[in-house]
């Protein structure tokens, strides 16, 4: 088991903000900030090893060496609907990433991911491509969109949610271990209904409005 890929996050800001979309009452206004600014902290903690170059830089004082992000080689890539909530959190801390959609939901029987929409930055074999969705439920989704990923050639992935079941880590950790997966908050368990519990419901519905 790949557990030195996984990162559960216990930063108290990240921890706070979660008990707040947990909330039924907070609204949408709220739940879409709340959900933009866990994608930066999360973000913040994801990208800790994006690599450096020393570049020459003069001070009022003096000339010296010093270190910025090498090269421009980021892809975020949301998975529709509701990844799309923490998009803007990343890009406020990568302005320059691009960025790619794949669109798929659950069928509401089956509980499996239904396919819509696939467009990703070409080409991506050089890019760290993080992945967003705020819910790692059954881990249908967050699978099938790496293994799309992969096979338009993506190498570098980190995978990035708000909640987790223990249930969709295991299947996403052993499907592809090779990825790093960095969890907000790991929850109970899933009900019969294939919906995290305790979990905040509906991401997308509550983000977008359309519970
Ligand atoms: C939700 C969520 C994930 C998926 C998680 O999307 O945003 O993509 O379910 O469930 P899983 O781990 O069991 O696959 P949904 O299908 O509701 O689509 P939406 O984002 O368009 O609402
Ligand atoms: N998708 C959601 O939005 N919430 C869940 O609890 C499970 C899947």
């Amino acid at each position: 088991m790949a557990d030195k890929n996984v990162f559960i996050n216990s930063h108290p800001l990240v921890q706070h903000k979660i008990s707040m979309l947990r909330d039924k009452g907070t609204g949408t206004n709220e739940f879409r900030k709340l959900v933009e600014e866990i994608g930066m902290l999360m973000g913040y903690d994801a990208l800790s090893d994006l690599p450096l170059k020393e570049i020459e830089v003069e001070t009022p004082i003096e000339k010296c060496m010093t270190p910025v992000i090498a090269g421009r080689k980021l892809a975020v890539v949301p998975i529709l609907r509701a990844g799309l909530g923490m998009v803007s959190g990343i890009l406020a801390l990568t302005p320059t990433a691009k960025v790619g959609h794949i669109g798929l939901y659950r069928d509401p029987e089956t509980h499996e991911p239904v396919e819509y929409y696939c467009k990703l930055p070409n080409p991506i074999e050089e890019r760290t491509i993080v992945v967003t969705d705020p819910m790692l439920a059954t881990g249908g989704s967050a699978c099938d969109a790496i293994r799309m990923i992969k096979e338009h050639g993506g190498i570098k992935i980190k995978f990035m949610c708000i909640i987790a079941a223990p249930e969709g880590l295991e299947r996403l950790k052993t499907s592809h271990p090779d990825i790093q997966i960095y969890v907000g908050h790991l929850d109970r368990c899933l009900n019969e209904h294939a919906y995290i519990m305790p979990g905040l419901g509906d991401a997308g519905d509550r983000i977008f409005g359309t519970i």
